[in-house]
């Protein structure tokens, strides 16, 4: 069994690179697909402090839908350019949004959600394989140091996606 061990650092970049080393390790040796994008958001969601949702949308070549998450039931289905998570796939750039309701689009899947990040992941071919998806009941929870760690984390989680793709 993996057991995170705790994250004590206040400190930002340090988080996100401790928990991108825990991710590598927790990912190792394991190509599933789902059994790593359900433990990555169990992982993330209980390292992150101040978030109500972690997860993934996965690009089934039509539209994003839900995957492996934390948090309250979620939306199913979202087009590309729709809401951030569609915006975040459609534009293949990441969306930090620090206030979901000034967002044209927003999906409120938990009314609790204030601020949001979603990453677009990306294979090694370039082919889309989701977004990764943070909501938080704090507005501006997010800023430029979670954007970088974050991108930094869903590295960690696409290089074993990709280590998996020729197997
Ligand atoms: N708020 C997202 C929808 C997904 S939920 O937050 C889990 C959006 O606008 O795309």
């Amino acid at each position: 069994m993996f057991t995170p061990a705790p994250i004590a650092t206040a400190d930002k970049p340090s988080l996100y690179a401790e928990l991108a080393e825990q991710a590598r390790a927790l990912l190792a040796g394991e190509h599933d697909l789902i059994a790593n994008a359900a433990n990555f958001s169990a992982l993330a969601y209980g390292a992150l402090p101040e978030i109500n949702w972690a997860g993934f949308y996965l690009f089934d070549g039509t539209e994003l839908v839900v995957g492996p998450f934390q948090g309250k039931p979620a939306c199913v289905r979202i087009s590309l350019g729709r809401g951030v998570c569609g915006t975040a796939a459609q534009r293949r750039e990441t969306q930090l949004v620090e206030d979901v309701h000034a967002f044209a689009g927003h999906i409120a899947c938990d009314a609790a959600s204030r601020s949001e990040i979603v990453v677009p992941l990306l294979r090694a071919d370039g082919s889309l394989l989701g977004v990764w998806d943070v909501d938080s009941p704090r507005p501006a929870r997010f800023d430029a140091t979670d954007r970088v760690g974050m991108e930094a984390l869903c590295e960690a989680f696409m290089d074993a996606v990709d280590r998996g793709a020729g197997t």
